[in-house]
């Protein structure tokens, strides 16, 4: 049974201050709520103070990217360690923002995965199709490029565990979710993916998670998907309640 996963990523939103009182928000409405992880993704400035607003708590804290390298001479860019020196245990990695903004390869998603497995921090794997490829019927060709890119010379131990985050670019942020059909194709078109490359096993056990305009009224059409195992939420993540809301939603029967 793999556990349901929801994670916010609040993107380039909340100071130091927002951030802390958000934190004390979802603990009241999340506090003894052990039924699902709960993984917050801040922006770099609130990660420590959002380590120390959950301590004790059921909430675990993630990064939205890191730097390939452990350390050097790499002006404005944050290392691994320091990630987990601020308390992170997840990190994003190759979401769609970093790949059409500050132009992420496959090969830089390669890279900052080994990375992140190297120094004992999760990757959360992003990939997704734009709504022009999904258009031309090349979603599977390109959710094939992107994990044979992310996932080149792995092996199996380093695959276990790992995070994949399926996210339509077309569905970020427009408020026009994939439907619980169109996501459960592509999810299972991963897992097979990851059992045919890896193994059975180690597919059965990997979580997938749905990203693109997951909200309260949504999150439980979609985790009654086979192979939905949580979500990787956006804008619903800024606001206690609508967070918690999916955090308790995710508990849903599968179809
Ligand atoms: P929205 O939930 O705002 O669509 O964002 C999704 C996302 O990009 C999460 O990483």
């Amino acid at each position: 049974m793999r556990k349901p996963l929801i994670a916010g990523n609040w993107k380039m939103y909340k100071t130091i201050n927002e951030a802390t009182k958000l934190v004390g928000g979802l603990k009241k409405e999340l506090v003894d709520f052990n039924g699902v992880d709960i993984i917050l993704l801040p922006a770099f400035t609130a990660l420590y103070y959002v380590f120390q607003a959950i301590a004790d708590s059921n909430i675990q804290l993630g990064a939205q990217n890191l730097h390939w390298e452990k350390e050097g001479a790499f002006t404005g860019e944050i290392s691994p360690i320091m990630l987990k020196d601020c308390g992170c245990e997840y990190v994003i990695v190759g979401h769609s923002e970093r790949r059409k903004y500050f132009g992420e390869t496959d090969e830089v998603v390669n890279k900052k995965t080994k990375t992140a497995l190297n120094v004992g921090l999760m990757p959360i794997v992003c990939i997704g199709e734009t709504l022009e490829e999904r258009e031309a019927d090349k979603t599977m060709g390109v959710i094939e490029a992107q994990l044979s890119g992310a996932f080149k010379d792995f092996t199996a131990d380093e695959i276990q565990g790992i995070v994949v985050a399926y996210e339509p670019v077309w569905a970020i942020g427009t408020g026009k979710n994939a439907t619980p059909d169109q996501a459960q194709e592509v999810h299972k078109f991963i897992r097979g993916w990851i059992s045919s490359h890896f193994s059975g096993e180690i597919a059965q056990e990997l979580r997938i998670l749905y990203g693109g305009s997951v909200k309260p009224n949504n999150i439980k059409e979609l985790m009654q998907e086979q192979d939905i195992d949580g979500a990787l939420v956006g804008g619903a993540s800024l606001d206690v309640l609508s967070f918690s809301q999916i955090v308790k939603g995710a508990i849903a029967e599968k179809k």
